[in-house]
């Protein structure tokens, strides 16, 4: 029988908000593959484990070398489905090779901290990438969840967001470090988080 890869979520990072499913794949796995903050809170002795760290490519060749000898189980931060390696697991290996155990988002998890439900809202991400102008078009109600990252940040997007026509008295919150003892839930106005401590891992929220 071929074996799989698991694709767990670990939800935002504090381990209370891992599915069971999910720490039993990860205590159980033989081989485990994870960010260097998710082995050192979910490894166990006797793993044969693999950091990822920016080298793509060799994650995936060793994923596809352990395969041939038992299952891998990879740790991806919040939900596989939402940016994740899933995305290059799906190009590199047969799709039936792939079993998912969900996660909660960071930015579910942001939502939640908030109290204010996220049906309506858009979700764009800015982590390696940057959504159009139209994706970030302003109209009054509109609700934005945005994940961010060192060139695009809690100060950066506030300001683009300000150029693109939103008003600098719209609400935002800056969610970062979401589950961790050291949480930081901001919230604040577009023009006031240009003057607030930057945050390049966060959730930024803005209620239009
Ligand atoms: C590669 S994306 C991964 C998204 C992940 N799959 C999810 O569902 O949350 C990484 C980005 O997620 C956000 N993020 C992940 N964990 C977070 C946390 N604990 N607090 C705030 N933002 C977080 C940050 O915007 C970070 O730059």
């Amino acid at each position: 029988m071929d074996h799989k890869i698991i694709v767990a979520g670990i939800g935002p990072g504090h381990p209370d908000y891992v599915l069971p499913a999910a720490l039993r794949a990860i205590r159980g796995a033989k081989v485990l593959v994870g960010g260097s903050r998710a082995l050192s809170d979910f490894a166990v002795e006797g793993q044969r484990t693999m950091t990822i760290r920016g080298d793509i490519p060799s994650v995936l060749s060793f994923i596809g070398d352990a395969l041939s000898e038992s299952d891998v189980v990879v740790m991806v931060s919040g939900d596989p489905g939402y940016y994740s390696l899933l995305d290059a697991l799906r190009r590199t290996f047969d799709e039936n090779l792939l079993a998912v155990i969900p996660g909660i988002s960071s930015v579910q998890f942001a939502f939640a901290r908030l109290a204010l439900p996220w049906h309506d809202a858009s979700l764009l991400s800015f982590h390696g990438r940057r959504p159009s102008d139209e994706e970030l078009s302003y109209a009054p109600g509109r609700v934005l969840g945005m994940l961010t990252d060192g060139q695009n940040s809690s100060r950066t997007i506030p300001k683009l967001l300000m150029e693109k026509g939103w008003p600098g008295d719209t609400k935002a919150a800056i969610c970062a470090r979401l589950s961790y003892e050291d949480e930081r839930v901001v919230r604040t106005t577009l023009a006031g988080a240009v003057s607030e401590k930057e945050e390049t891992q966060c959730v930024l929220v803005v209620m239009g």
